[in-house]
């Protein structure tokens, strides 16, 4: 290879590079105007007020349960970051900042609504790892199955919409 060449190699590298870098700080940024410790606070809500009130169209079953359980380590994927068991802790989420939640945690489910879960899983979280899943990988009633057995994962702690009156 001629010197110019390995020049314009070394360069290019260089500039892919940075550009992976930009790519990775961009999704790690927290919202606007808040600092990094604010912006991944879990109790700052990861969904508008109105999604709080929406509710689970399935009642909840031993059934649903099993199937949300297979859809999010099957078609959902979800496994890959939130863990086989939900523990937050996936392989692919290792890297990730914030953190993939940890659907074991009581905090987490005294916080958060179903309707709050939904709205993420099909929105996503701006700003972090967390990508629009619905109806992308999981249809909307699929999202429902999955909620069901995120739930069960502590079922003891539950936020409903009826416990905000
Ligand atoms: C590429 C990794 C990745 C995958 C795959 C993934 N998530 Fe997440 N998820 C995240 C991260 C990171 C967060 C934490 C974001 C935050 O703190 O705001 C998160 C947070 C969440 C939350 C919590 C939001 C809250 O209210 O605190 C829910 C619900 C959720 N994910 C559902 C799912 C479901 C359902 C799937 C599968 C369909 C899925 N995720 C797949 C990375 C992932």
């Amino acid at each position: 290879m001629s010197q110019a060449k390995v020049i314009l190699v070394v360069l290019l590298m260089i500039g892919g590079f940075a550009v992976a870098i930009h790519l990775f700080t961009a999704t790690i940024a927290p919202p606007e105007g808040e600092s990094v410790q604010e912006g991944f606070n879990m109790s700052r809500p990861r969904a508008p007020t109105e999604a709080r009130k929406m509710l689970n169209p399935f009642p909840r079953s031993e059934e649903i349960v099993k199937k949300g359980e297979v859809l999010y380590h099957t078609k959902g994927s979800c496994n890959v970051c939130h863990g086989e068991k939900g523990k937050g802790d996936g392989g692919g989420g290792a890297m990730l900042s914030p953190p993939p939640r940890d659907f074991t945690d009581p905090g987490f489910q005294m916080l958060r609504t179903d309707g709050e879960l939904f709205w993420s899983t099909k929105f996503g979280i701006s700003g972090t790892g967390m990508f629009s899943y619905s109806p992308r990988m999981i249809t909307e009633e699929e999202t429902w199955m999955v909620i069901h057995y995120i739930r069960s994962l502590n079922a003891q702690a539950t936020a409903t919409p009826e416990g905000d009156a």
